[in-house]
């Protein structure tokens, strides 16, 4: 069994993907070409934001924000320990300091409440608070509408991690179009993945959009001459190859979110009782990037685990460490304690094979192993 089944999607898109590879192939744009166009128009109108900025990864879409918004030393981002590392390694790699803030009990997504108390925190570290960054946790978006009111409140603004959320959506907006920005990954394994590295940023902001465009290429200027650099950029392109996988992927994806859903709904009336199945709030939708589960202990969660194993089905953990009590993060001064709700989360979390083609008998034994265990 398959921890996120990639095989069964590929022989659904081949015969109209390998056409377009083959377009490719023919008329030698191979990076930025004419499908980087076309699926940056189609991810804009699929999200709802007025621009999309197509790029190389996940971990650039939120680098890239912060470049352009001249996010540096001396600054300080807000964003929950209970993450991939990238969240927090773009704030260190723009020169800004992470200030991490609690999650909440129920859906694993940054506590708005706790903003001003960070914020504070950040001022008495002689940092000057500037952005929060936010993330959908294994697909659901975080409570936007509480944390716009408070970003504003302290004159923040809002750069959504949306990398495991697009899909998502919240009061029928989609994940990628909240706050002032969002980014997203096209990582293989992600909701809407391709076949390397990809990612997009996305925005209402036109001054933001044009900024964004320019430190994706290495901070060309707006003219004629591309060797013009006016600011410090990286080299963000996306491959024509990848956005043709990515237009091939989008045309399917709304046919798999629903099963995703439907792959959700069994594993969650099935578990509930013999493990904490994921909450999702009213008004909100997950595009499960991941369908988590709670132990009642880390020794409970071993013993699953190891059962699944043994079954020959994978489950994975994410994520064993949270942030604060990462090695590369020691010099932020956080120690064990910090933030509870992460910690225990970390100690007793685990994620089951979730992907569109999962079959009704594949979810049947995953639980039952995991109700008989
Ligand atoms: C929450 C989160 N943020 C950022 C990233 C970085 O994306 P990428 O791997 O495409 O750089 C990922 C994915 O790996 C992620 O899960």
């Amino acid at each position: 069994m398959q921890f996120i089944d990639l095989i069964t999607q590929k022989n659904r898109i081949r015969t109209s993907l390998l056409q377009r590879i083959e377009a490719i192939v023919d008329h030698g744009q191979y990076i930025m070409g004419p499908e980087v166009l076309e699926i940056e128009k189609q991810l804009a109108a699929y999200v709802g934001t007025k621009h999309c900025v197509s790029c190389s990864s996940g971990t650039d879409a939120l680098l890239m924000p912060l470049m352009a918004k001249g996010i540096g030393p001396g600054d300080a981002v807000l964003t929950t320990p209970f993450t991939f590392v990238a969240t927090a390694e773009v704030i260190s790699l723009a020169g800004a300091t992470p200030v991490f803030v609690e999650v909440l009990p129920g859906t694993f997504n940054i506590d708005p409440e706790l903003i001003g108390h960070a914020v504070d925190e950040a001022r008495n570290k002689g940092l000057d608070p500037k952005a929060i960054i936010p993330v959908d946790l294994f697909g659901l978006p975080a409570d936007y509408d509480r944390l716009e009111t408070v970003a504003a409140s302290h004159g923040l603004w809002i750069l959504e991690d949306a990398a495991q959320g697009f899909g998502g959506t919240f009061h029928g907006k989609r994940a990628g179009s909240f706050g002032l920005v969002g980014a997203t990954s096209f990582f293989p394994a992600k909701p809407l993945g391709c076949y390397g590295d990809g990612g997009a940023v996305f925005t209402d902001d036109d001054e933001l959009d044009r900024l964004l465009r320019s430190v994706r290429v290495h901070g060309q200027g707006d003219g004629d001459d591309k060797y013009q650099n006016v600011r410090v950029g990286i080299n963000g392109r996306l491959d024509s190859m990848q956005a043709a996988v990515l237009i091939e992927k989008l045309a399917i994806f709304d046919d798999e979110l629903i099963e995703r859903q439907r792959v959700a709904d069994s594993y969650s009336s099935r578990l509930k009782g013999r493990v904490q199945v994921p909450e999702i709030p009213e008004g909100y939708t997950s595009s499960w990037a991941q369908y988590s589960v709670l132990a009642s202990s880390t020794a409970e969660r071993e013993k699953i685990m190891g059962a699944l194993q043994k079954a020959g089905i994978p489950s994975v953990i994410y994520y064993r460490i949270p942030l604060h009590l990462q090695k590369a993060y020691e010099g932020l001064g956080y120690k064990k304690g910090d933030f509870p709700i992460s910690e225990d989360f970390s100690s007793r979390i685990f994620s089951l094979p979730m992907h569109p083609y999962l079959k009704d008998e594949e979810i049947d034994r995953i639980c039952d192993v995991i109700v008989n265990s």
